[in-house]
């Protein structure tokens, strides 16, 4: 039997397929999420996919005696991979102690248990947003860490910084620190993907609403950028292949593969892909048009950022190969499934 794996934010977008991959690689899991970005029937959609259900706690990982409760209840808990935080970046402009009181208190209150529990290792999601606009693209992780432009932003840099501390500290545990590009796409079975609040901030939800005419046009931000087409370009990572990852990041800890005791990773395709490009992946790939208009470009947009994922590649033996095509065409199926659900 494999050892439990704590799953913090696992109702939420990365954390959900994850949940899957973890649960199909044979870990139990909990989640523990407190639904402010997410809701429980995920754990169905989970279920349906796997055939298993995760251990499901509603509770805030700000909240340490509920933390001490789940410990308590889940004693063979000896992995952590904590995505639970608050994650859009404008709203951290408005509402900074909101992210630094939850993104922060969570990492802590996490890193305190794991040395009461005897929990061997954690995962941490941070971003490429740590690189904010790169010099030379495309990044590695050695690439310099750039003054963060947001609450939401400094928090990741803040939280890599806690965890590093940490670790040299002497703590009696281990850390992977990955860094995403751009998480899109769904699962394939298109029972779980992503459910943004209210009008999404990102691209790819933005597109596939546009598509199915919720929102009348997508506005591309900007077309006078230092880039072939004019558009930002970034590097769009299909979700399952992201949470794959996650799987082979806590085996590498728990089996003690590395030495080491805390490395970074990052995540992304090596593919740089601009906004226009990425309309024209979705309109060949579903057959289905997407209306856009050329419009300002967005205040505090970087011009490019692709990862160097070869660290991943070669170290942890993972690639992201999904074509971006397939990656539409599951964003596609989930905004479908939303629609037949009456959520969207
Ligand atoms: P998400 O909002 O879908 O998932 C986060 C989940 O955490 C939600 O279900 C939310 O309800 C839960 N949560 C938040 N605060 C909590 C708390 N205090 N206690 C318990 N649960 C809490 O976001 P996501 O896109 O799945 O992102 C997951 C992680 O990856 C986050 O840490 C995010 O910052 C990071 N990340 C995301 C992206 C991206 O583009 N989606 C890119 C880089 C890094
Ligand atoms: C992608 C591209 C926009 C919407 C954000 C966070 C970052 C990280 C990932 C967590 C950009 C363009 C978008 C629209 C558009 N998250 N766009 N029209 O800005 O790369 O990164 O998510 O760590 O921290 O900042 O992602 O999806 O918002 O934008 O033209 O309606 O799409 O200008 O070039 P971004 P995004």
């Amino acid at each position: 039997m494999k050892p439990t794996i704590l799953v913090t934010g696992g109702t939420g977008y990365i954390g959900s397929h994850t949940v899957v991959e973890l649960q199909n690689a044979g870990y139990p899991v909990v989640i523990i999420d407190n639904l402010s970005n997410s809701n429980r029937e995920v754990i169905d959609g989970i279920e349906r996919i796997t055939g298993i259900r995760p251990e499901f706690v509603e509770a805030d990982c700000t909240d340490l005696t509920a933390l001490k409760i789940l410990f308590d209840t889940y004693p063979g808990i000896k992995g952590i991979i904590n995505f639970a935080a608050s994650k859009a970046v404008g709203e951290s402009m408005q509402k900074p102690l909101l992210y630094y009181r939850n993104n922060l208190n969570t990492l802590m209150n996490l890193l305190d248990m794991m040395g009461k529990y005897d929990v061997k290792g954690i995962v941490f999601s941070s971003s490429c947003t740590v690189y904010g606009e790169p010099d030379v693209n495309p990044v590695t992780e050695e690439t310099p860490i750039k003054k963060a432009t947001s609450p939401y932003g400094n928090t990741k840099q803040i939280s890599e910084e806690i965890i590093t501390d940490v670790i040299n500290s002497g703590a009696p545990f281990k850390s992977i620190l990955l860094r995403y590009f751009n998480p899109v796409g769904a699962h394939p079975s298109a029972e779980i993907g992503e459910l943004p609040n209210g009008v999404p901030q990102n691209l790819v939800p933005f597109l596939t609403q546009t598509a199915m005419g919720i929102r009348k046009e997508l506005s591309v931000f900007g077309n006078d950028y230092n880039t072939p087409d004019g558009s930002c370009i970034r590097d769009y990572i299909d979700v399952v292949d992201l949470a794959k990852a996650h799987v082979i990041a806590i085996e590498r800890m728990l089996d003690d593969k590395s030495e080491a005791k805390i490395e970074i990773f990052n995540l992304g395709t090596g593919n740089g892909m601009s906004v226009l490009g990425l309309i024209n992946a979705f309109e060949s790939a579903t057959g289905v048009k997407v209306p856009h208009k050329i419009a300002p470009r967005r205040a505090g947009d970087i011009e490019k950022v692709w990862a160097n994922p070869e660290h991943a590649n070669k170290v942890l033996g993972w690639v992201a190969d999904t074509p971006i095509e397939e990656t539409m065409r599951n964003a596609w199926a989930w905004q479908c499934k939303l629609r037949e659900r009456d959520i969207m």
